[in-house]
């Protein structure tokens, strides 16, 4: 784990092995690239003429040795022609200076934002640094390589900006990649490795170390709270399913909870209604839901906000057997409701329904669940946007607010009743799929007769919770900057 830390101003005379300061398009200084280049008498500025720097964003140039510097090594990273990083790409000069480091063996780092944003560039450089450091090499066996060299990030912010607010700044920043860093971890365990059983044992391992309360229960226990739905989809599997209560208690006793809820199907293979086998893989990716609930959690508990924040995880295998629920098959929810089940590969609603009933008995302030409920939220928006479903608009506000702000985005989806009716069957209160038309909006709707004794959102991160092919296979920790964001605006 990387150690991030504040130091103060002055790239020239900082005892470290390698500051990094931003340029921009024309070559155009920035308060820490001036401060080097009056140290060096110039030394910069002629290095960067000879090197033809084009001060884009992810350009970083090495010097070395510049007379009057302290630093050996100095990096010199390209941040645009605007006077602030944009959050996107703010990212990409914390990914990029990290990947030079790495690249250049570099054990610390010493990075100097610009002045304009500087906080909120820290954040995401921090986000950046993460990403082109993060491995899961757990699985590797004879192929397994060596670690990143990095081990310290230090930021060196102008004077201008007050040190409680950098500390706080970057200690949420730093919790954020925490939780992101598990969530990507959990998702990328391969589905042999990730069972309910397992995400019961990471469970009760991130309550004891962070201090968490976790309730872990078993099949008897689902079966005793009636959550008829969420057992359906386990029919077929025979890995035993877990319900999942994380409590963090940082608010007055009593005080109305934030409810997180998460979909963790640890292999959604559709069950009788098999899907198709290429990139079946994926659907291992199928609990990031969850995996996102154990991320926040994790995150909360290190920053220790004064809220209280509640963590359901439904976790199971959908699979198909003998004793697999088939298309036609009705079964009684938590709530009392029926649902006749059509599609068994619409799994996430029926496992969610049941946690959203169970919410209730909180009283909580909202109930936000996050589920890659849906391809048609994938076909609708595809990877850059998670789909924003939400019975208030106050709550579905925030959230976007937070997703902006994190960069970690949203777009909000119409919840109207007028979506109901697809849903309705001649034998139970209600079927689990409509048409294939507005598909994630009627999944929503099919959870929001769920949901309505609270303030309620549902996340669909279908699209962004991993990328399914390429260098970059694997989850992204998606949406824990947000979230981790909205607690913290409480
Ligand atoms: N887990 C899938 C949704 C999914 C699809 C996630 C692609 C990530 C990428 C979900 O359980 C599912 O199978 N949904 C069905 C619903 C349909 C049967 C109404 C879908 O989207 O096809
Ligand atoms: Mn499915
Ligand atoms: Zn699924």
């Amino acid at each position: 784990m990387i150690d991030f830390s504040l130091r103060a101003a002055h790239p020239s005379t900082t005892k470290t092995d390698v500051v990094a300061v931003a340029v921009h398009e024309g070559q155009k200084l920035s308060w820490a690239a001036q401060n080097i280049d009056d140290a060096s008498k110039g030394a910069l500025s002629a290095a960067l003429k000879a090197a033809s720097f084009s001060g884009r964003v992810g350009a970083v140039l090495p010097l070395f040795n510049l007379s009057g510097v302290a630093a050996a090594r100095v990096l010199v990273y390209g941040v645009g022609s605007g006077s602030a990083l944009a959050a996107k790409d703010a990212r990409a000069s914390g990914r990029a200076l990290a990947a030079a480091a790495v690249e250049q063996e570099l054990g610390e780092l010493t990075v100097y934002p610009l002045s304009e944003g500087a906080l909120e560039a820290m954040r995401q450089m921090v986000l950046g640094v993460s990403d082109a450091t993060y491995r899961f090499d757990e699985t590797k066996g004879t192929a397994a390589k060596p670690k990143p060299s990095l081990k310290r990030v230090r930021f060196g912010l102008p004077d201008s900006v007050e040190a409680g607010v950098a500390s706080a700044t970057l200690k949420t920043a730093v919790a954020t990649i925490h939780g992101m860093e598990f969530t990507k971890y959990l998702g990328n365990l391969p589905p042999n490795h990730c069972t309910p059983t397992r995400l019961g044992d990471e469970a009760k391992k991130l309550a004891k170390s962070h201090g968490l309360k976790v309730t872990v229960m078993d099949r008897k226990a689902i079966e005793k709270l009636g959550m008829g739905s969420f057992l359906s989809v386990t029919n077929g599997s025979d890995e035993p399913p877990r319900f999942i209560v994380f409590e963090y208690s940082g608010g007055k006793k009593g005080e109305a909870p934030t409810v997180f809820v998460g979909k963790g199907v640890t292999f959604d293979t559709g069950g009788i209604s098999l899907k198709p086998a290429a990139d079946m893989d994926h659907m291992k990716w199928d609990m990031s839901g969850a995996g996102t609930v154990f991320g926040v959690m994790k995150a909360v508990a290190e920053l220790k906000p004064k809220q209280n924040v509640v963590g359901l995880v439904v976790a199971c295998e959908n699979m198909p057997s003998g004793r697999a629920t088939k298309p036609g098959d009705v079964f009684k929810s938590m709530s009392g409701q029926t649902i006749e089940v059509l599609n068994t590969d619409a799994e996430g609603r029926l496992i969610l329904c049941d946690a959203l009933t169970y919410a209730e008995r909180f009283k909580p302030r909202a109930v936000i669940d996050i589920a890659t409920l849906t391809g048609a939220c994938v076909v609708a928006l595809g990877s850059h946007n998670a789909g924003l479903f939400s019975s208030n608009d106050a709550l579905a506000d925030a959230i976007l607010a937070s997703g902006k702000k994190t960069n970690d985005r949203f777009w909000r989806m119409p919840l109207e009743e007028d979506y109901q009716e697809a849903l309705n069957s001649n034998f139970a209160d209600m079927a689990n799929v409509a048409g294939r038309d507005g598909g994630a909006i009627t999944a929503a709707c099919f959870l929001w007769r769920f949901a309505k004794k609270y303030d309620w959102a549902h996340l669909d991160i279908a699209g962004v919770a991993y990328k399914g092919s390429g260098k970059e296979k694997g989850a992204t920790g998606r949406p824990v900057a947000a979230l981790v964001d909205y607690v913290m605006s409480l």
